[in-house]
């Protein structure tokens, strides 16, 4: 308590106050502590934040339109209740990195109208269809596997507020992925028609679930500062091998195949080998291009144009109660 009460004495505004704070901010930093809202930051440390964080709510709520799409279709009652808890969870994890990223000076209005603008991003992987029943089950176990990866390590993060909610999220997430497991396996000792519908949507997500972990690291244009800062903890390649090598073993318990020829267990480096992922096929989908960017903006748009009379109703019921005097 008395240290943290030192950092936050007031320092006046010259040269010399900013080198004294940029000083404290890196003692914070070699001393593994987070930093919090009050805290002073780095300019460019905020931006990073504000960008990652607003991206990554950006993605759970546009991630559940590819799935949000099979609730009405669900083959029984069950599957059902359960991909509709999914589905709002995921809603559930955008409000927690909003409200997450509004601490970093940004309004939850301001990221949403960048995001239907076009003029944010999200992640590339809910730009890709969901013709099948099995697709949900891939989305779950790949999808949903790649993001608790790429995602327990921000746990970790420096900044208090989205380390906080990545715990939350990662709970969550990992009973995203058993269910998707889950339903895959009852597919899997199915009839010969349901196994194909399986390893046609493992065939389908393989590659994208790859590029989910973002460029390699030498093209990788933030990871050097976010890694600095205690933002990213493991980088983008080291993650998706660490992916790699859990779902081979994952996909030998389904009895599917994985569609690459160049998957190869390799004992001197203790790790699988895989073949080359389609880097222009990644460009192409996050610069707005990919098999369902327009549809899932435009089914984006729609929603929010949809709910406008739940947040005039809101707005105006809390200014009712601003306004009502207080009870003795
Ligand atoms: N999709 C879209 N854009 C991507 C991307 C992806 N898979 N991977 C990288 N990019 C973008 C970056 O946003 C950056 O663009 P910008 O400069 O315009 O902001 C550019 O490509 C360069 O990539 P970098 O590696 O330099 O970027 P980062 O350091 O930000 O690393 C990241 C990318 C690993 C995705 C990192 O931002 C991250 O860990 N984000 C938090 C997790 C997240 O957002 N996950 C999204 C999936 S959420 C999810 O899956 C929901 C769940 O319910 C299934």
């Amino acid at each position: 308590m008395y240290t943290q009460a030192l950092d936050q004495l007031p320092i006046e505004h010259s040269a010399q106050g900013d080198a004294l704070r940029q000083q404290r901010f890196d003692q914070r930093m070699a001393a593994g502590r987070t930093v919090e809202p009050q805290d002073w930051m780095p300019e460019a440390y905020r931006k990073t934040l504000l960008r990652q964080i607003s991206q990554h709510a950006h993605s759970e709520v546009v991630g559940m339109l590819p799935e949000g799409n099979w609730i009405s279709r669900a083959p029984s009652l069950e599957r059902k209740a359960i991909l509709l808890a999914k589905v709002q969870d995921e809603g559930g994890h955008g409000l927690y990195l909003y409200a997450a990223a509004e601490t970093l000076g940004s309004s939850r209005e301001e990221m949403v109208d960048a995001l239907l603008a076009g003029r944010a991003k999200y992640s590339s992987i809910f730009n890709y269809p969901t013709p099948t029943w099995a697709d949900v089950g891939v989305i779950g176990w790949l999808v949903d596997g790649a993001a608790i990866m790429n995602q327990i390590p921000l746990c970790r993060c420096s900044y208090g507020p989205y380390a906080r909610a990545m715990i939350r999220v990662c709970r969550e997430e990992s009973f995203h992925q058993r269910q998707g497991f889950d339903l895959l396996l009852a597919m899997m000792r199915g009839t010969e028609a349901q196994r194909r519908m399986v390893q046609g949507a493992v065939d389908r997500w393989w590659w994208p679930v790859l590029m989910m972990f973002g460029p390699s690291d030498t093209e990788s244009a933030h990871s050097a500062n976010s890694m600095a800062w205690g933002i990213k903890r493991i980088s983008n390649d080291e993650l998706r091998q660490r992916f790699v090598d859990a779902a081979v073993a994952q996909a030998e318990v389904l009895g599917v195949g994985l569609p690459d020829p160049e998957l190869r267990w390799n004992a001197e480096r203790g790790h699988y080998d895989f073949g080359a992922i389609d880097w222009d096929e990644f460009k192409r989908v996050i610069s707005g291009d990919g098999p369902c960017n327009r549809e899932r903006l435009a089914a984006r748009r729609a929603a929010h144009e949809a709910g406008a009379w739940v947040r005039e109703a809101a707005a105006e019921h809390s200014r009712k109660r601003a306004s009502r005097p207080h009870a003795a």
